[in-house]
């Protein structure tokens, strides 16, 4: 068995087969419980696209999971002209050059410690790793101090402990669920309010109040940021490293990473598949995949399903039209971290390939996450010392 199933498997043990079961029912199936379950890239893309008849916010919709917690406005729970406004406002904090910027400035000191562990020979395990490079790189972002390791990996477990709250079937969560995210995310509410009310511009949460955002809106697009933008990354980078040796193409990549990196790291997305689901509410009659659909019904896209449909890891497949990026969505809520991301994630990779040959010596699968991952990933390299 691969290692991406085992990870699968470990995480969800139960509905794991389920829902890869249900791939091969067709492009959508309804499943009693869950609710309407896509499995093809068209079909999901269709639903993505059409934010008026699949919604996000109103009742039965997913947004009801996350606004007892994070309150009514913040991106992930918005649609219509709101959710417009308030994404044009933030799409100019997450651009291209300013998150490799970003990312560089604050992984500089992770990453020379990285290369010089590596470059001694030591084991090094990744999923310790790329925990200290997302919380770091989210704890910029929010605005807190991200100079003290100790604080970040306590930081990057708050969200750890949010995300196993939640399983593949949860629509709401309980009042003591809802008081417990509640407790680990207002302390960093209000790091976030502070940087805020600082006003500084050459930070995030100083750019948000210089692009007109309410103090409750930043507020909150900090939280979403957190809770999207931690586990989603962390958990990428050794899977991405695993697969490349896995599959024997660490060493090509390495040799050109210009190349063939970017290539490697969206293969890798679409076989991982880091958010393996998204939810939309249906708000008008319509048919998904071949499946009628009612108002107030719930749909799953099982965005892992139409990825997996393309097969195993290979470098050089091309991803058809209706498959681009959909591991980051797709529509008015396409994922704004988007750019942040790539930016981490190519930061480590170019690190760590920059020591191949690599050799992993030791890994396990996590149980009881939400996002499937290694709960250790060691890795050395094998070039001879300098
Ligand atoms: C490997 C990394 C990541 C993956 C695979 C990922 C995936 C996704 C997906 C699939 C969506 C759309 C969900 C839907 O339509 O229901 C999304 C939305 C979002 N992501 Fe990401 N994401 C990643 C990293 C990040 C980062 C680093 C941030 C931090 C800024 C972030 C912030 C967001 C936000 C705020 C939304 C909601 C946007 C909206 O509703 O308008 N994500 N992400």
């Amino acid at each position: 068995m691969n290692w991406e199933r085992r990870l699968y498997l470990a995480a969800h043990p139960l509905a794991y087969p389920l829902l890869r079961g249900a791939a091969r029912r067709g492009p959508a199936v309804r499943v009693p419980g869950v609710g309407v379950v896509v499995n093809d890239a068209s079909a999901a893309r269709a639903v993505l696209m059409d934010g008026e008849t699949f919604r996000k916010d109103g009742p039965g919709s997913p947004g009801d999971l996350w606004t007892p917690v994070l309150g009514p406005s913040v991106l992930l729970n918005m649609e219509g002209e709101a959710h417009r406004a308030l994404r044009r406002r933030l799409t100019e904090l997450f651009t291209p050059s300013s998150t490799e910027e970003l990312c560089a400035r604050v992984l500089a000191e992770p990453l020379a410690r990285l290369r010089d562990r590596l470059a001694r020979g030591a084991t090094v395990d990744l999923v310790a790793f790329s925990r200290v490079v997302a919380g770091t790189v989210i704890g910029e972002v929010i605005g807190l101090d991200v100079r003290d390791e100790a604080d970040v990996r306590a930081l990057f477990e708050r969200g750890e402990r949010i995300a196993a709250t939640v399983s593949l079937r949860t629509r709401r969560l309980s009042p003591s669920q809802v008081a417990r995210a509640r407790e680990v995310l207002d302390p960093l509410g209000g790091i976030a309010a502070r940087s805020y009310a600082a006003g500084d511009e050459s930070t995030v949460m100083g750019r948000m109040r210089a692009l007109g955002l309410a103090p409750d809106e930043a507020r909150g697009a900090a939280a979403a940021f957190f809770l999207t933008g931690t586990e989603t990354v962390a958990t990428l980078i050794p899977r991405l490293v695993a697969l490349l040796a896995d599959s024997g193409t660490l060493g090509r990549v390495a040799a050109d990473p210009g190349g063939l990196l970017d290539r490697a790291i969206e293969e890798a997305m679409r076989v991982a598949t880091p958010t393996p689901v998204m939810l939309r509410s249906v708000h008008r009659a319509a048919e998904v995949g071949g499946v009628a659909v009612r108002p107030g019904d719930r749909i799953l896209i099982a965005t892992h399903n139409c990825c997996q449909a393309d097969g195993a890891f290979d470098l050089d497949r091309s991803h058809p039209p209706e498959l681009r990026r959909l591991w980051f969505g797709a529509g008015p809520h396409f994922c704004i971290g988007y750019p942040l991301a790539m930016a981490e994630i190519r930061l480590v990779a170019r690190t760590l390939l920059a020591a191949a040959p690599l050799r992993i010596t030791r890994r396990a699968a996590a149980r009881g996450v939400l996002i499937p991952t290694y709960r250790r990933l060691a890795v050395r390299t094998e070039r001879a010392p300098a």
